[in-house]
């Protein structure tokens, strides 16, 4: 398999994350002021410990894409955090989300249909891995169908985009067309409410108050990013990993229900999401770092999955890890609220391409290359075949 390397976003960033594990694993990028954090232990406690490291993003006033995000769920810290978590958390329950299981079915089965019109190859990233979530958050916030496309293609610049660097133009005018958007559909739901998470969201009120407008296009945004890329992401990733573990990949078709666990591995082995921000919210002190007040901060999730000190055989992919405690959806207060929905549809898109196609595999000297961002993680295409 021919794996491109782009130097600032390489396939295989694992050797790297080693390096840093062994030599710096608390580091300080002199460029930006930012610091680098490796080792499982410490990416814990800074996603976890929200008193010392802060989710506020952008400083007082943010810019660019930080507008969106400044009043959602993932950049607020207690006690509003836990008041924006409770309205939403009862739309994302195991319970509430089993539910979606035969939607998500049937929907996998019309994508799957309509790749096997081209023939006996596909790009699976277009043709299953990319719509299928979109499809499926778009269904719950009630968006209509023919704006889809609209909605992903500003999934994707948003992602794009990292922390550290300023927004860049196409990035800007991307936010202005979200907040336009959103804005009308607000409106519009306010007006005529529906069955859908926006509505609810301008039904609920916290101690009497309604959601700000601010507030409800953060969910919006939130919901939109990371719902779509990071679920592309993982099925995307599963279907990498069984193909360069054959082992694997014929042990499921006799095993299925060995699938749940393969694709906790996959979330750890290949994490759809390698990086979370934080702000040191006090001077702190960590991997024997002297951290100042105010601090930007990278927990660097993709290298904790890979710590050697956490996990046994770290770099081999292994189905049978048992535990497998993989930070991969985050720790603590703002564990990922989609985590029940990203395995309900990883499950479903995997059993649904195991059972139709058996012989599925990743057509030998496919370019693979990895999508352009430091945050997420997985491939621009990914060309499968599936005749004998
Ligand atoms: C939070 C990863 C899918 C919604 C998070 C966090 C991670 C993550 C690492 C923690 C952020 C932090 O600590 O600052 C992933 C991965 C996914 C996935 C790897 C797919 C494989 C989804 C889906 C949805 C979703 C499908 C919704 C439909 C959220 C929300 C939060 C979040 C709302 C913020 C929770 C909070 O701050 O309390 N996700 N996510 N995610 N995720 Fe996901």
């Amino acid at each position: 398999m021919d794996v491109t390397q782009s130097a600032q976003y390489p396939l295989n960033p694992f050797p790297h994350y080693e390096q840093m594990r062994a030599a710096a694993p608390v580091f300080q990028d002199d460029q930006s002021g930012s610091w680098h954090v490796f080792r499982y232990d410490d990416v814990q406690r800074v996603l976890s410990e929200h008193a010392t490291f802060s989710s506020r993003m952008g400083g007082e006033n943010p810019s660019g894409t930080g507008q969106l995000f400044a009043a959602s769920l993932i950049t607020t810290d207690p006690p509003r955090h836990r008041q924006l978590r409770s309205l939403v958390t009862q739309a994302f329950t195991p319970k509430s989300v089993d539910a979606l299981a035969p939607r998500i079915a049937a929907l996998t089965g019309e994508l799957l249909d309509a790749m096997t019109t081209g023939g006996g190859s596909a790009d699976l990233i277009r043709e299953l891995a990319y719509p299928l979530p979109v499809i499926v958050i778009s269904e719950l916030m009630g968006i209509p169908a023919e704006d889809r496309e609209r909605f992903k293609h500003w999934s994707a610049v948003v992602v794009s985009q990292t922390r550290t660097a300023p927004a860049s133009e196409r990035q800007d005018s991307t936010t202005s067309e979200m907040v336009e958007y959103f804005l009308a559909l607000i409106d519009q739901r306010r007006s005529r409410p529906g069955n859908d998470l926006i509505s609810s969201l301008l039904a609920a009120e916290i101690e009497g108050h309604k959601l700000t407008v601010p507030e409800l296009l953060g969910f919006c945004s939130l919901l939109l990013v990371a719902g779509n890329e990071t679920t592309t992401n993982l099925i995307g990733n599963a279907v990498l990993c069984l193909a360069e573990s054959p082992g694997t990949h014929a042990r499921l078709l006799d095993e299925p229900a060995l699938l749940p666990q393969t694709l906790e591995e996959v979330l750890r082995f290949r994490s759809p999401v390698q990086s979370m921000y934080r702000v040191a919210a006090a001077e702190t002190v960590l991997g024997g770092q002297r951290i100042p007040s105010g601090a930007p901060i990278v927990a660097w999730i993709g290298s904790a999955n890979r710590d050697e000190q956490q996990f046994e055989r770290a770099a081999e992919f292994d189905v049978d890890r048992n535990p497998n405690r993989h930070l991969a959806f985050g720790h603590g207060i703002h564990f990922c609220l989609g985590a029940p929905l990203a395995r309900l549809e990883a499950r479903i898109a995997l059993e649904s391409l195991l059972t139709r196609f058996p012989g599925l595999s990743v057509t030998p000297d496919a370019q693979l290359e990895r999508m352009e961002s430091s945050i997420v993680y997985g491939l621009k295409s990914l060309p499968v075949n599936w005749l004998p």
